[in-house]
C-alpha cells in the first residue's frame, strides 16, 4: 500500500516549502536487538520509516532522499512499496547522522534551497510540526534550524545550548555534555531544515572528535554560530510529537501514543470506542459516525467501517470492509466484505475473498474463504465454506462443509436462491444446488441437485432391536432400555416399515445380533 505521496497534488498540499526531504534511515538500530532494520519496524500500521514520509508528504517536495545501510535491500523493497519515488541513497558505512547527512546531498548535487533533515526513527511526527519548522526557518531568514521540545526526561538526547538572550549557540549530544548541560530539559528532536549550500560546506567540515568517533549531524550548528550565520531552534509545541524510538519499550511507548491520537479523532468524528485502553486502530482506518468499537477491537490496514455497526468485543479485522448497521462479534477476518446489516459471530473466521451482501449472517464457528454470500442468506453454525456462491435467501445448515480441495486443485460450488442445506451435508465440489432445492441432512452432495429437489444422498438407517440388552448386559443402558420395556431379544425382522424418505426399511445383512 503506497502512502500519499508528496507532490501539489497531495489532499492535504501546502505551498511548496522545501526544496527536498531527507530522512536518515541507515542506522544500525543496535538497540531494537533485531534482525529487521530498525525504521522498518511497525505502529499503528506503517512502518516507523512509513510515518515519517507521511508527516513530510504535505511539504510538497519535489524530491525526496532515504539514506539507507544497515539492512539496506529490506528498507529500499519497503521504500518502492510504499514511496516509490524517493530516492534511496546509499551510506556504506555507519559513520553518523551528519556523514549520513552528506551522503543524501552528494546523491542530488544540484540541489538548491531549503531541505527538511529527519531522523528515521521519529514516528510521532505530524504534519503541521513539520510545516510550522519550515515556516519559521523561512520566515527567520534561517540557514539551519533545528525543531526541539522541551522533555521531562532527557536521558540519551542531545541537548540544545543557548546563550544568555536564549539564541542557540550549539547541539551536545549527552555523552559529551559536561553535568550542567545534562542538566538542560531542551533536546534536539533530530529533524532540521537547513540551506542545501550552506549544509554542504558545514557536513564537509564535520570532525568525529567525539564520544563515539562519529560525524555528527548536530555538530553543524555551534560552526554556524561562530561563522555569524542566522541560526534559529524552534520548539515543537508538543514535546511528543518528536520522540524517538530507539528500543522495543520506546516502541510499545509510542505505538501507545499514536494509537491515542487515533482513537481520539475517531471519538471527535462521532465514533463510540467503549475502551480505548483495549482497541487498535491503524492510522489507515477509516469508521464512520455512531459505529461501536467494543473492547479487545483491533482495526488493521485499509478496513473501512460504516456507521452504525457495531465491532467487537474482541475481534480483529485486517483489510475488511463493514457495511452500515453490521455487527461482528467476537470474530477474526482479513479481506472480508460485511455487507450492511449482516451479522458475524461469534467465533467466526472470514478469510479472504468472504463477501457477506446485506442482511446477510455467519453465525457461530464458521469459516469462509473466497466466498459470495446473496443478502440474508445464512450460515449459522460450525461450518466451512470455501470457494462458493450462495444466493439470497438461502441457509446453509449446521456442520456444512463445502468440499473445496481434492488435494489438487480447488473447485467451486454453486447454492442458488432459497435453498435448505441440510445440518452436516459435505458438498463435494465441483457442484450445484439449484434454486430452491433441499439436501437431507448428513447427505454428501457429489453431483448437481436440480432446483426444487430433494438431494438425500446418506445410508438408510436400521435399529437391531434388542442390542444393548444382549451385547452390554447389566449396564445402566441395558437397565435403562429394560425400564423401557425392551426385553433384549433379537427380533425376528426390522422394527419399523420402510419409508422412500430416508427412514430405515429391512435390516440387511446384521453380523452383530
Ligand atoms: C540523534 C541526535 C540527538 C537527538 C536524537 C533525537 C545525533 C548525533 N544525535 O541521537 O541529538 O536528540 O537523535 O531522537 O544525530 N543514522 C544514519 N547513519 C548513521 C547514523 C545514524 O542514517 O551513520 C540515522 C539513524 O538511522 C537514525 C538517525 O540517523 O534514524 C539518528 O541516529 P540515532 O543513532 O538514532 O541517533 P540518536 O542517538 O537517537
Ligand atoms: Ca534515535
Amino acid at each position: 500500500m503506497s502512502l500519499p505521496q508528496p507532490g501539489t497534488d497531495h489532499p492535504d498540499a501546502l505551498p511548496p516549502t522545501v526544496a527536498a526531504v531527507v530522512v536518515l534511515a541507515a542506522g544500525q538500530g543496535t538497540r531494537m536487538r533485531s534482525a529487521i532494520p530498525k525504521v522498518l519496524h511497525t505502529l499503528g500500521g506503517r512502518s516507523m520509516l512509513g510515518h515519517v514520509l507521511a508527516a513530510a508528504a504535505p511539504l510538497g517536495a519535489g524530491t525526496t532522499v532515504v539514506v539507507v545501510g544497515a539492512g539496506r535491500d529490506a528498507v529500499v523493497a519497503h521504500l518502492s512499496d510504499v514511496a516509490p519515488g524517493a530516492l534511496p541513497a546509499v551510506q556504506e558505512e555507519q559513520r553518523g547522522s551528519g556523514h549520513a547527512a552528506r551522503v543524501a546531498l552528494d546523491a542530488v548535487p544540484d540541489l538548491e534551497g531549503p531541505v527538511l533533515v529527519c531522523n528515521g526513527d521519529s514516528p510521532l511526527l505530524t504534519a503541521g510540526t513539520l510545516a510550522a519548522l519550515v515556516a519559521a526557518h523561512t520566515a527567520a531568514g534561517s540557514v539551519f534550524t533545528v525543531l526541539t521540545a522541551e522533555v521531562d526526561d532527557p536521558t540519551g538526547l542531545g541537548r540544545i545550548i543557548r546563550d544568555g538572550e536564549g539564541r542557540p549557540r550549539a547541539i551536545v549530544e549527552e555523552r559529551d555534555a559536561t553535568d550542567e548541560q545534562r542538566a538542560i530539559r531542551e533536546v534536539n528532536a533530530g529533524v532540521y531544515v537547513a540551506n542545501a549550500g550552506t549544509l554542504r560546506r558545514v557536513l564537509a567540515g564535520l570532525s568525529t572528535e567525539n564520544a563515539q568517533g562519529e560525524q555528527y549531524l548536530t555538530d553543524a550548528l555551534a560552526p554556524l554560530v561562530e561563522g555569524g550565520a542566522p541560526v534559529a531552534a524552534v520548539r515543537a509545541e508538543d514535546p511528543v510529537d518528536v520522540l524517538g524510538c530507539n528500543d522495543r519499550r520506546e516502541l510499545a511507548a509510542r505505538r501507545r501514543v499514536l494509537n491515542d491520537r487515533v482513537l481520539d479523532e475517531l471519538m471527535v468524528a462521532g465514533v463510540t470506542v467503549v475502551d480505548p485502553a483495549t482497541t487498535w486502530v491503524d492510522v489507515t482506518v477509516t469508521v464512520g459516525a455512531d459505529a461501536v468499537l467494543q473492547p479487545g477491537t483491533q482495526l488493521h490496514g485499509t478496513t473501512r467501517v460504516a456507521g452504525g455497526a457495531v465491532v467487537g468485543p474482541d475481534t480483529t479485522l485486517a483489510d475488511c470492509e463493514v457495511g452500515e448497521g453490521a455487527s461482528v462479534v467476537r470474530s477474526h477476518c482479513s479481506g472480508a466484505v460485511v455487507g450492511p446489516r449482516a451479522t458475524v459471530g461469534p467465533f467466526s473466521y472470514l478469510r479472504p475473498g468472504t463477501r457477506l451482501a446485506g442482511g446477510a449472517k455467519v453465525g457461530a464457528f464458521v469459516e469462509t474463504k473466497n466466498v459470495e454470500v446473496g443478502e440474508d442468506s445464512k450460515i449459522p453454525h460450525l461450518s466451512y465454506v470455501g470457494d462458493a456462491t450462495i444466493g439470497t435467501g438461502s441457509n446453509v445448515g449446521a456442520a456444512t462443509v463445502f468440499v473445496n480441495y481434492d488435494g489438487v486443485a480447488k473447485h467451486h460450488t454453486t447454492v442458488g436462491d432459497h435453498v435448505r442445506i441440510g445440518s452436516d451435508t459435505m458438498l463435494v465440489a465441483p457442484v450445484t444446488v439449484g434454486d430452491g432445492a433441499y439436501t437431507a441432512a448428513g447427505s454428501v452432495i457429489t453431483t448437481d441437485v436440480p432446483p426444487g429437489a430433494m438431494a438425500v444422498a446418506r445410508a438408510r438407517q436400521r435399529n437391531v432391536a434388542g442390542w444393548v440388552g444382549r451385547r452390554r448386559p447389566g449396564t445402566a443402558a441395558a437397565q435403562a432400555a429394560a425400564a423401557a420395556g425392551d426385553a433384549g431379544v433379537a427380533p425376528a425382522a426390522d422394527t419399523r416399515p420402510g419409508t422412500d424418505e430416508g427412514r430405515p426399511t429391512a435390516p440387511g445383512t446384521n453380523l452383530d445380533q
